[in-house]
Parts: C-alpha cells; structure tokens; sequence
C-alpha cells in the first residue's frame, strides 16, 4: 500500500495530515527517511515515526469486563452524558470503528466481546447462529425447580408473538442461578425471570460461545483475545 495509506492506518492522522508529516523527514521505512507519499510499503514493513515503530490496526478481537454503570453503545446521546461507554476503557486508536457483538444493560457487568470485523461479530450476536451466552443471575425470590423445564420449553415473553428459544438453566444456590440462552432480545434475562413472577436482581455475563471471561481481568480491564478465541468462534457456530 501507499506509504500515506500506511500511517492512516496505524495512527489518528488523515490523509493530508500523512502528506504533510512526511514532508519534514520524521518518517522512515527500512531505514531510510522516506518523503514521497506515494512510496509503496508491505504491511510487515519497519516503519517508524520519530523512531518509534508502526503498525497497522487490523482487525481487533477484545474482550473487557464491563463494570456496572457503563454502557455497551459506541454512539453519544443522552446516556452517554451519565455513564461512559465501554469502549472509553480501551483507550486504543480508531475507536471509532470497534462494534460491540452483544450488548449488556448500564447495570449489568461482565464479559463484552468488542471488534472491527463486522462477519466475525455476526456469528455471536444472529440468533440463526445460536451462539450460547452464559450469564450469572442473582434474584430476588429462590425460584422453583420447575423453572429448568419452563426455560427449557421456552418463556412467553410481554410483547413478544414466540416464546424465547430454549434456555439451560442451572442452580447454584438458593437464589444464585446460572442460564444459558442462544438468542439476545432486549433486557431478554430481566424479562424472562418476570415472566415468572421473579425479578433480577444481580445479572453478570461469564461467557459467549466457548470464550469465558478471563478470571484475571478486573472489572474495567481488558485484553486482546487469542487465535483460539477467535476461531472457536467459527467453530461453535457456524
Ligand atoms: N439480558 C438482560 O436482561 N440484560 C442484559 O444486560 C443481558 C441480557
């Protein structure tokens, strides 16, 4: 690609801004101060800027441990002037182009899946795909055992013409469940458990797909996903 191209794509910098920049000489390639704009340059090429080295941006797998009062929106308006979005925490360059592959409400916590590839974040949020999303839910009444069969069948949910797909529900103590669902409709666990007459109380998400929240991530925190990650996620769904 271009060498102007070049520095886009590995900074903030515009196209006019790259021309101008490269005029003082502060950029090198393989060594040698290179002006001209036009200069062709492999995306693995040694390019510096003031000595320090750049690299093109690419596509980004991130995941974060989204803390309570946050939101999962990549746009401003009204919420955003209360709470901050998930993707200030990152604090990475084009921002702008991040997608968040499933959303959680300003209240709930947990892993986020946040990247530039559009196909790979369709696989985890199309309800076609069924990918699995595991969520820790405290609430405010013990519910019956019977609710395994009842999320098993599917929940008829206010405003909704089907019932919810099949959900795997798990107890874990009294009032402390795990639920599985392969779908993400709006506040979907808050309204699945209302519809039982039962009320959320805590909701954190543990997993997507196969991708489990890295217990070392504080609640803020971030990191890079691995190839793994990345292709377990074609493997489970697709
Ligand atoms: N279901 C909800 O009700 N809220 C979330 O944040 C995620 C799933």
């Amino acid at each position: 690609m271009r060498l102007d191209k070049f520095l886009c794509e590995s900074t903030e910098l515009t196209r006019s801004e790259s021309k101008r920049l490269l005029k003082t000489g502060s950029v090198s390639v393989e060594g040698v101060i290179v002006k001209n704009p036009a200069c062709k340059v492999t995306d693995d090429a040694e390019i510096l800027l003031d000595g320090a080295p750049l690299t093109l941006v690419g596509s980004r797998y991130i995941m974060l441990n989204k803390p309570v009062d946050t939101i999962c929106s990549t746009h401003s308006g009204t919420r955003a002037e209360l709470y901050p979005s998930v993707i200030d925490l990152l604090n990475v360059i084009k921002s702008d182009r991040l997608r968040i592959a499933g959303r959680l409400d300003v209240d709930t916590t947990g892993l986020v899946l946040i990247t530039d590839d559009g196909q790979w974040s369709h696989k985890i949020t199309s309800p076609v795909k069924k990918c699995g999303k595991r969520y820790r839910v405290e609430l405010a009444m013990p519910p019956d055992q019977s609710a395994i069969e009842q999320f098993a069948q599917g929940i008829q949910l206010q405003g909704e013409k089907k019932r919810t797909r099949p959900a795997q529900l798990e107890f874990i103590s009294h009032q402390e469940v795990l639920l599985t669902i392969h779908e993400g409709k709006y506040h979907q666990v808050k309204r699945m458990f209302a519809a039982l007459g039962n009320r959320v109380t805590a909701l954190h998400r543990e997993q997507i797909g196969s991708i489990t929240l890295d217990p070392d991530l504080e609640a803020g925190e971030w990191r890079y996903l691995t190839e793994d990650e990345i292709n377990s996620v074609q493997e489970v769904t697709s």
